[in-house]
């Protein structure tokens, strides 16, 4: 067992790490309470400190923020609340001078009904623009997102309705005009001609439609199935895509979200190499916090992945989803193990900001909720350090006599803001944070972590293990997802590598010495 294995030629989206980044939350440099690119830029340190190697920021684009930004006005210039381009072009100037890529939100599925191509649509029947959304005089019985009700809504102007599966403000682009297709591609020569290194192409899987839109089976009508949307038609135009961002020089990057449940669909839109780079894979976000199920969903995804060759992606939380912590049922030693499994499987993890600090939802009373998908909870702001408003800016004095006034971020902080910070745990060498970092400097020192296969290995009831293999280089990692000690009985034997030393463990508990006969009540370690 040694470490003599040379390293991997993965490209960086296959070996680093993501940190998503909810901009209205991350840091906030005017004093209106929403966060903007300047305060992300002001961070930019405590990401490079941690070793996260890119950052995707939710939209930043122009837009009403009916839906806080994925109902897009103008996909080509930044919304004020957020700063300017020039703001963008200095974040992203410094993100690459600390090795950081930048990864944006691109949303194709739909635009702002506020956006020039919406407006000149809707304005005639003969509009040049006209098909360039989806228009019918006799409507389907899909449902929209977020509400209850139809997909569709009727414009009195031209006696019509356009189709919408998501808000009514968020109506869906026709993909299949070829328009619309190179002004989609145009916006992406925008920003990558701009210096980005990728995207995350929101609901990408609605893009192509079945053309005649037919009506979904009663058995999925009214639940929450997303299944029922995926079309053929996307993957065509995701290789029209793909050659986009192959006209570029370096690795750029798209992962897209694909909203379905079954693995091997999933694993189709990687088209083996012709459509996205990576897709997410949200079935391990809605699993709970139990060694067997975690054992089956590992086992599937590599089932329907590797003979399509396509990389898997880990994520726990984002800006759509209960965070992790609070789903597991609060508990520091659940997100410290939790924190340690999506480090070491195999894919591509993706970090959303405020984890490494073991955020929690914050709980909005209804005065505060906002979200037309009841989502505030999981998008509240980042504190930076104890006391309030926790490094976020101060309003501007209306008198110069007056102090300035502790700004009200958008939403309430979540729980402990005084303890829960990034200056605080950054003093405790025992805390979560740095939980997080030593695992992300572990991980990026170590092919087997963030290349190698991945083997399920026999483990007790309860108890989640796995090896790590890259050429003679080997680790091992073992979660336990009980709220009790697990005795490892012949562990070390059974999986034929004995003499297994404690690496990096959740709890900080044994580092440095041969794994003992027991784990800690959701502890989870990383063995060499
Ligand atoms: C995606 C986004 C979500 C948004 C929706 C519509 O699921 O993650 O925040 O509301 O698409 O754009």
């Amino acid at each position: 067992m040694d470490d003599a294995d040379g390293s991997s030629d993965n490209p960086w989206w296959q070996r680093g790490v993501i940190y998503q980044i909810y901009p209205r939350s991350f840091g906030d440099s005017d004093g209106d309470g929403i966060g903007d690119l300047e305060g992300i830029r002001r961070r930019l340190d405590h990401l490079a400190w941690l070793g996260v190697d890119a950052l995707w920021l939710s939209p930043i684009y122009r837009s009403p923020m009916a839906d806080f930004g994925y109902d897009i006005a103008d996909y080509c210039d930044v919304d004020p609340i957020f700063g300017s381009l020039a703001d963008f072009d200095r974040l992203l100037a410094k993100a690459h001078a600390r090795d950081l890529k930048v990864v944006l939100d691109w949303v194709p599925n739909h635009t702002s009904d506020q956006h020039p191509w919406f407006q000149a649509s809707r304005s005639s029947r003969d509009n040049p623009k006209r098909d360039w959304y989806v228009w019918r005089d006799e409507i389907n019985n899909w449902t929209q997102a977020f509400r209850d009700g139809p997909a569709w809504t009727g414009d009195v102007a031209t006696r019509a309705h356009y189709l919408h599966l998501f808000l009514p403000e968020q109506p869906d682009l026709n993909w299949a005009n070829p328009e619309v297709r190179a002004a989609m591609h145009d916006v992406l020569r925008f920003w990558l001609d701009r210096g980005v290194d990728g995207f995350r192409a929101d609901v990408v899987h609605l893009i192509g439609k079945d053309p005649d839109l037919p009506d979904d089976p009663p058995e999925v009508l009214g639940t929450s199935r997303v299944d029922r949307h995926h079309a053929p038609e996307t993957f065509d135009l995701l290789r029209g895509i793909r050659q986009v961002l192959e006209e570029y020089p370096g690795e750029r990057m798209m992962v897209g979200e694909i909203n379905l449940s079954d693995h091997e669909l999933i694993a189709a839109y990687y088209g083996g190499g012709s459509q996205l780079n990576l897709a997410f894979n949200f079935v391990p976000l809605h699993a709970s916090w139990e060694a067997a199920e975690w054992r089956t969903v590992i086992t599937d995804i590599a089932r329907a992945y590797e003979p399509a060759g396509a990389w898997p992606t880990w994520v726990l939380s984002n800006h759509d989803q209960v965070r992790h912590r609070s789903r597991y049922g609060g508990s520091e030693a659940r997100a410290r193990a939790a924190a340690l499994l999506l480090l070491t499987l195999r894919g591509t993890p993706f970090l959303y900001a405020g984890e490494e600090l073991g955020q929690e939802d914050a709980a909005v009373p209804p005065s505060r909720q906002v979200d037309p998908g009841g989502r505030d909870g999981c998008r509240a702001p980042i504190p930076w350090d104890p006391a309030p408003p926790h490094g976020w800016a101060t309003s501007e004095p209306s008198q110069p006599s007056e102090p300035s006034q502790p700004s009200q971020p958008w939403l309430p902080w979540p729980p402990e803001p005084d303890r829960r910070n990034a200056e605080r745990l950054a003093e405790e060498p025992a805390s979560v944070l740095h939980l997080y970092r030593r695992l992300l400097a572990t991980r990026r020192a170590c092919p087997a972590l963030h290349s190698g296969e991945l083997e399920l290995l026999a483990a007790p009831d309860g108890v989640l293990a796995y090896l790590r293999r890259w050429g003679g280089q080997r680790r091992a990692v073992l979660v336990n997802f009980t709220d009790q000690p697990v005795a490892l009985g012949d562990f070390a034997a059974d999986s034929g590598h004995g003499g297994w030393v404690v690496d990096l463990a959740s709890d900080g508990r044994g580092e440095g010495r041969p794994l003992g006969c027991h784990l800690g009540s959701n502890q989870a370690v990383l063995l060499r």
